[in-house]
């Protein structure tokens, strides 16, 4: 992941939108990179939970309804959020991505490699359950183009998830369509 986030870093310019940023690990490290970073989660106790860092911008908001200016963020960084979407909010939070983005800017987006839905308990709740969704390489690519973005480039990798099981996940670098 910091090699990942060090290229992606590489690539883009301007502020980093780190959407469905939870804690701000992935923030923070493009902060000390020098980036000037808006981190956005749903959550705002996992916003606070993480180290603050002065060019990390926290805003406690729904990605699927971004509080930001249009072509306000030259990239935008999703890691593991919208495998907690269906297709429906998928395209809606892809839209708000490529609002907010500048036409030359990229996104990264990541969700587990797979196909289907499935739900899981919550540990420390009876009340909410974890929904999640995986979409197979070629409806991604059309959910992509349905909100207006092109598949730049794909790959695969292998880490572990909050549960701490090894999962493939499936990156895609995005580019607004012309
Ligand atoms: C598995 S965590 C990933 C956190 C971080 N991106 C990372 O890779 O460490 C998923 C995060 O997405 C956030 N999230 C899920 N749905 C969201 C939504 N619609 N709007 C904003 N945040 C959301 C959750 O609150 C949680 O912090």
């Amino acid at each position: 992941m910091r090699t990942e986030i060090h290229e992606f870093c590489r690539i883009t310019s301007g502020t980093v939108l780190d959407a469905g940023a939870g804690c701000c690990r992935d923030a923070v490290q493009m902060a000390r990179g020098g980036r000037d970073v808006v981190a956005v989660d749903a959550v705002p106790a996992l916003l606070e939970a993480g180290p603050p860092h002065a060019r990390v911008r926290p805003v406690a908001a729904d990605v699927r309804d971004l509080p930001l200016r249009g072509s306000s963020v030259g990239a935008v960084w999703c890691s593991a959020v919208l495998l907690h979407m269906d297709a429906t909010g998928l395209v809606t939070a892809l839209g708000e991505f490529l609002r907010v983005l500048t036409p030359d800017g990229f996104a990264h987006i990541s969700l587990k490699e797979g196909d289907g839905r499935s739900v899981e308990p919550m540990a420390d709740s009876t009340e909410h359950r974890r929904h999640f969704f995986a979409y197979p390489l070629g409806r991604l690519r059309d959910l992509c183009a349905d909100a207006g973005f092109g598949v730049d480039r794909t790959w695969t990798g292998e880490q572990a998830d909050s549960g701490g099981t090894v999962q493939t996940w499936r990156k895609l670098l995005l580019r607004p369509l012309g």
